[in-house]
């Protein structure tokens, strides 16, 4: 088959995966307290490109890992993200009306809402990596993911970076603390999402597990440069969320400071490094390798 049209397939076969896994563990609309409920769904059913889960299936599919065993993982960490997505938005941090093509959670409900439904939903991840029974690994394995996911949601993974990210407002960064930032903001989540499905697998060898954290710190840093790429490059209607929000709200950003041309070829250059890192695997990592590819030549 044509690469491309096997990697289309992959991705939406595995999106409406995670669609049904997440529908499956969020409390459904008409449970009490039902306007939370209904906030928590609104904002993570039904849209992003669940790019985490993809890596966490593209992964367990390089180490040839059923799938079931995944969605929780999956779940997991799109709860995380979706909860980051809607405090990233709320009027203290970004201030912004629009995410994935609908209003956001704040201009949808209100601001508290959108806080509690954020919390809600960091608090469902860790009963999901806790508890879930799909999951079946080892007990250790377990508590690894737990580990691995509060270690990359917390305040010196995902928060430690959004704090730098708002102390940083109007300032200029250098490029060691810009990316510093962004392998915190953004790349720590992604690098757990690879973490999380490697841990799925018992006795993975050392070598094989730094490998692919390699391939994940790469991607995580180069899917962030992208974003602030889209941000200058892309219009509101593609994104589904407002276009030049990093110049309004004077955020650092690579295209700030490298320039389009030096912010593409970063982005590159990591895309590169995610390749190289996979050199020893054979085709089973050909999702692997297509993602990391689709990550910098993404229109939104
Ligand atoms: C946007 O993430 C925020 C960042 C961490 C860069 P995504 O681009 O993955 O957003 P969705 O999930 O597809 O909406
Ligand atoms: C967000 O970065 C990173 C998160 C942890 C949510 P951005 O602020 O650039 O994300 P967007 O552009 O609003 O999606
Ligand atoms: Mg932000
Ligand atoms: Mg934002
Ligand atoms: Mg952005």
């Amino acid at each position: 088959m044509n690469p491309e049209h096997a990697l289309k397939d992959f991705i939406s076969a595995c999106q409406a995966r995670v669609e049904t896994a997440l529908d499956a563990r969020l409390p459904a609309i008409n449970k009490i307290p039902e306007r939370l409920h209904q906030a928590m769904r609104y904002s993570t059913l039904e849209g992003g490109k669940r790019m985490r889960p993809l890596l966490i299936y593209a992964t367990g599919h390089a180490l040839d890992l059923p799938q079931d065993i995944l969605d929780g993982p999956a779940c997991a960490v799109e709860f995380i993200h979706v909860y980051s997505l809607i405090h990233d938005d709320l009027p203290a941090m970004d201030n912004d009306d629009l995410r994935r093509g609908k209003p956001t959670c704040h201009k949808a409900y209100d601001e508290a809402t959108a806080i509690l439904a954020g919390d809600g939903l960091q608090a469902l991840a860790f009963h999901v990596l806790a508890g879930d029974p799909s999951i079946a690994v080892p007990a250790e394995n377990r508590i690894g993911m737990i580990e691995a996911l509060a270690t990359a949601s917390g305040s010196c993974g995902m928060v430690g970076g959004q704090a730098i990210d708002l102390d940083s407002v109007g300032k200029a960064l250098d490029l060691p603390g810009l990316e510093n930032m962004h392998i915190r903001k953004t790349g720590a989540l992604i690098r757990a999402s690879v973490r999380l499905a490697a841990l799925a697998k018992p006795n993975l060898a050392k070598e094989t597990a730094d490998k692919l954290d390699h391939y994940a710190k790469c991607v995580g840093l180069a899917f962030q440069i992208q974003d602030d790429i889209l941000d200058v490059e892309s219009d509101t209607q593609t994104l589904g969320k407002t276009q030049g929000k990093d110049q309004e709200n004077d955020k650092p950003t690579y295209p700030a400071l490298l320039g389009l041309a030096g912010a593409k070829e970063k982005a590159a250059d990591l895309h590169e490094q995610a390749l190289a890192s996979l050199s020893d695997f054979g085709e089973k990592a050909q999702y692997l390798r297509e993602l990391s590819s689709f990550i910098v030549q993404r229109r939104s």
